[in-house]
Parts: C-alpha cells; structure tokens; sequence
C-alpha cells in the first residue's frame, strides 16, 4: 500500500498514538496510562497499525514475584526449617521430641521441616536427630529469599525458588505486555503532507451538508483476510469426542456432576485419612462458598466403616481406620481433584439401587490440583474414568480393558505395574512409552474398589476401575514435549490448527 493510501484509513486515535511512538517505544499499558483510552481501543488500533507495517509489536513478559499471607507471616517468625537448622547448628545431636518442643512449631509444621532439612541432605536421624553445618547453614540462607521477595527484586528461577511457590509461600504474578514501535515506513506516515488533516469517520448532519470541507477516513476494502482466521475446534474437545466414541463402542454410558464437589465425596467415601496429604491446601482446590448437603445415612455408613470397620463372615472383614471420623470435614466445598467422585456419587445413586444388574460408566471431564504449572503439569486437566461392575470381576478384566482402550485409541506400547492407592486394592499404574522422552510415563492408574469403601453403600460384588489423564495421552498421540502449548497463555496457535487427533483403531476382534 502507498503512504496516502495508509495516511487515509487511519482515524485520529491511531495518529495520536503514532505520534507518541515517534519518540519512544511504549506498552500498552504505558498508551492507556498516557492517554484517556481504554485497553481494548489501543490494542484494535495496535493491530491495525500492525497490519499495515506502521508499528512493530512484540510481547514482552514480565515476572514479578510476591510473598503469600502464609509467607509474609514466616518472613515474621522464620521459616520453619531455618528455625530448626539453628536449634540444631547448637548442637551436635538432639532427640526428635526434644527438638519438637524446642522449636515451637506444630506438629504439622515440624514434621514438614523435618521433611525439607532431609530432602537438603542437611540432617541424619538414628535415634537422635545429627546435623550437618554447612548444608544447615546453606538452609538458613533461604530466608534471603523470603527478604528479596518483600522488597520485590527481581530473582532467578532456583529449585528454592519453585519450591517455596509450591508451599504457597511466594506467588508468582506474570504480566504479558505488547509493546510498540514505529517503523521506517510509519516514521514517512509521521510526516506525510495529509497526516494531519483531520479525518471524519462518524457522519452527521453537519458533517454531510458541508462535505467538501472534510476529508474522509478510508476503508481498505480489499484488504487480505488470514487464513489463519478459521476456526476449528480446541484438539482437546475433539481428542475427548474421539475417547468417547471409542468408550461407548465399548458399551460404557456416560456420567456428569459438577466441578464444585464435598470432601465427603471426594475423600470421606473413598476412606481417605481425614488428615491425608492430598487433602492439604498445597493439592487441593478450596472454595469459600458455604458449606455442602452431604446425604446422612451414608454419611454414617462412611463413619461407622471409618472408625471400626465391618465384617460380613469369615474372610470379609476389616478393621477399618481405628481412628474418630470428623464430620465437620465432610461438608467442606472443593474444585473436584479427581473425578472418582462422580463414580462414587453413580455407585451410591444407580448402582446400589439396581445390585443384581451390570452396569459400565465413563467420564471424561475437568479435574482441578492446586500444582505449579509446568511442561508436564497442569491446574486443570481432563480425566478419563472408567468403571466396569458385574459378576466376578478379577484383576484380569481391568488389565482387559485398559489394554483394549488403549490400542482403540492407537497406543500399543504400555506397561501396567503395581502401586499404592488408599481407596483400590490391588492398584495398577499405567504407563505409556513416549518416543520422543525416550522413556515410559505415568498415563494413569486404576485398581479394584476396597470393601472399605463399598460396603457403606451396600455393594458386595467387585468394582473394577481407572482414571487416566487425557493431556498425556495426547501428548503421545501427537508428540508433544510441553502440555502448556494446548491451551492457555502459552497455547501453540500454528499447532492448535494444524495438528491431527486421527482415527480410532479397531479393537480385538
Ligand atoms: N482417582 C485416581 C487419580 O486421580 C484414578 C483412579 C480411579 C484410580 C479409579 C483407581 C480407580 O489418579
């Protein structure tokens, strides 16, 4: 396009915002905070000056890091494991309960400590606890970066780093910005003999009876649409509709519940400790939104099982958790961290109801863990669950069906191997070989239903069933290296609409 061609499409917020680019690059937010205009007016006409090659843009991205309420409040007392590396930098040898109380912390908070003074290699316990002093020294300069982070410097991303963002101690805020600059031809813009006619783009009365007086803001009409402006749906819907296609011609129905869910059905059913890890603030996604309705006769079912156990002859017996069960804990709201809670919510509701028929349920749905996102973790993440229940169901139809599931969905290559879960025995892992890691990855994990937790709700026979996350697994459909390029921030736009899910495999025959 000819300068004049481009001096007459432009309208006096572009020009005003060219004129201020001439002395310097500026962000977006330097132009909104410059002028009376609002965010989206200077991005439309960033992009159109974009497009005709006046301004260049790039994005820029800055991190900013800042201390948690948790974290603002140890930089006050001291970090737990610093207060414990200098009880022990005095001596050479203490005993666990006199450490404990020396310390202060609570028991949660120490045992924590504990925990990360090990990972340091700071410490070795026999029957008393010994230190090393240089590695407890090293512990104590972790507070520094409890100090840098208050006076908002900026740091260097360490394991100390990342591992305080994990604790929820520091928060990261990152901002993406676009910044501007002129070009060559835009500085030729800048001094065009029309540049500074005033432009009309609204018409009035006025404006109409006197139009020779006025000069015209033009439209390019035969500007170039991008390709690129297609739309296609996001690779996930169409990988999960591919999934359920290959589930329902598997003879699985589907089930739904709701992102937010109880403790009850998220943990309490399934016997989770109520003191269990994965119920800390660190995995689990908290909501402040009152509290749940939890059904009471299975509520007390749970809780009887819970504390003392059951027995139903000879060899069908437990002893349960021995411990008191908290029902305060069990109306607690969540985002769902998995969605074995809506298989539990089917058990009780379809069935319990009907015990003397079959049935198969599926899901494909959102599950939330309150992690650090990186290439292989995400905050939400899609998770297929599956539960098969019949007549004598062993371990050999769980392995049957993961391994037909799989090669429907085209991955030949996985191996199955035993692992712990506080609500399956026996527990099978599954792993999946990535060709592009180089190694066999965790694509998910399945097991056969405690009678700890069928028995409150009044099932005797077996329940086999899985969960598996659905990101990993098209990963290695499409070898892919870093999850973050699906969706989000970070998305791969070039990817999302290029990339090929494919076909279902057939199945044995
Ligand atoms: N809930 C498990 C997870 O989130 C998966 C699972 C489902 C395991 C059913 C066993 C049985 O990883």
């Amino acid at each position: 396009m000819d300068e004049i061609d481009v001096v007459r499409t432009l309208n006096e917020t572009d020009k005003k915002i060219l004129t201020m680019l001439a002395e310097k690059s500026l962000t977006v937010s330097e132009i909104e905070a410059q002028t009376p205009l609002d965010k989206s007016s200077v991005l439309n006409s960033a992009r159109k000056l974009f497009s005709k090659d006046v301004i260049k843009l790039a994005t820029l991205s800055s991190v900013q890091y800042s201390l948690t309420d948790l974290g603002a409040n140890y930089h006050r007392t001291g970090l737990p494991e610093c207060i414990l590396a200098k009880l022990l930098i005095k001596r050479s040898s203490i005993t666990y309960k006199d450490l404990y109380s020396l310390s202060g912390l609570d028991e949660k908070e120490f045992s924590a400590a504990i925990g990360s003074l090990k990972k340091a290699n700071a410490i070795e316990i026999s029957s008393v606890i010994s230190g090393n002093l240089d590695k407890l020294n090293h512990v104590i300069e972790r507070a520094k970066l409890l100090d840098s982070v208050g006076k908002g410097e900026s740091l260097k991303e360490t394991p100390e780093l990342s591992d305080m963002i994990k604790r929820g101690i520091i928060k990261v805020d990152t901002d993406l910005q676009q910044n501007l600059e002129i070009t060559e031809f835009g500085r030729k813009i800048l001094q065009h003999k029309e540049f500074n006619n005033l432009s009309v783009d609204k018409l009035n009365y006025d404006v109409i009876k006197n139009w020779k007086d006025f000069s015209f803001r033009e439209y390019d009409l035969n500007a170039e649409v991008p390709q690129s402006v297609i739309g296609r749906k996001n690779i996930k819907v169409e990988f999960a509709s591919l999934i359920k296609d290959v589930l329902v011609s598997m003879g699985f129905s589907e089930m739904h519940s709701n992102y937010a869910e109880s403790t009850f059905w998220n943990f309490d059913v399934m016997m989770f400790k109520q003191n269990h890890p994965d119920r800390d603030i660190q995995d689990t996604v908290y909501i402040d939104a009152g509290r749940a309705t939890v059904p009471k006769k299975i509520l007390n079912n749970v809780m009887s099982v819970y504390e003392s156990g059951f027995s139903d002859g000879k060899y069908n017996r437990s002893i349960g958790q021995r411990m008191d069960f908290d029902t305060k804990k069990s109306d607690v709201l969540i985002l769902r961290g998995h969605t074995t809670s809506t298989t539990f919510r089917y058990i009780a509701h379809y069935i319990a109801k009907s015990p003397e028929k079959p049935f198969k349920f599926f899901s494909i749905d959102k599950v939330f863990r309150n992690e650090t996102m990186d290439a292989t973790h995400l905050l939400e993440l899609y998770q297929i669950e599956g539960i098969v229940y019949d007549d004598n169901l062993t371990l050999r139809d769980l392995t049957a069906y993961i391994k037909e599931f799989y090669k429907r969905i085209g991955i030949d290559q996985i191996r199955l191997k035993p692992t712990y879960n506080p609500y399956t025995e026996p527990s099978l892992e599954i792993q999946g070989f990535s060709p592009d890691l180089g190694r066999w990855v965790e694509l998910g994990n399945s097991g056969i239903f405690r009678p700890e937790t069928l028995r409150p709700l009044g099932i005797t026979k077996n329940i086999i069933a899985w969960g598996f996350g659905m990101e990993r697994m098209l990963n290695l459909r499409i070898g892919l290296d870093d999850i973050r390029k699906l969706y989000g921030a970070f998305a791969d736009l070039d990817l999302l609409r290029d990339v090929q899910v494919g076909k279902i495999f057939k199945g044995s025959p």
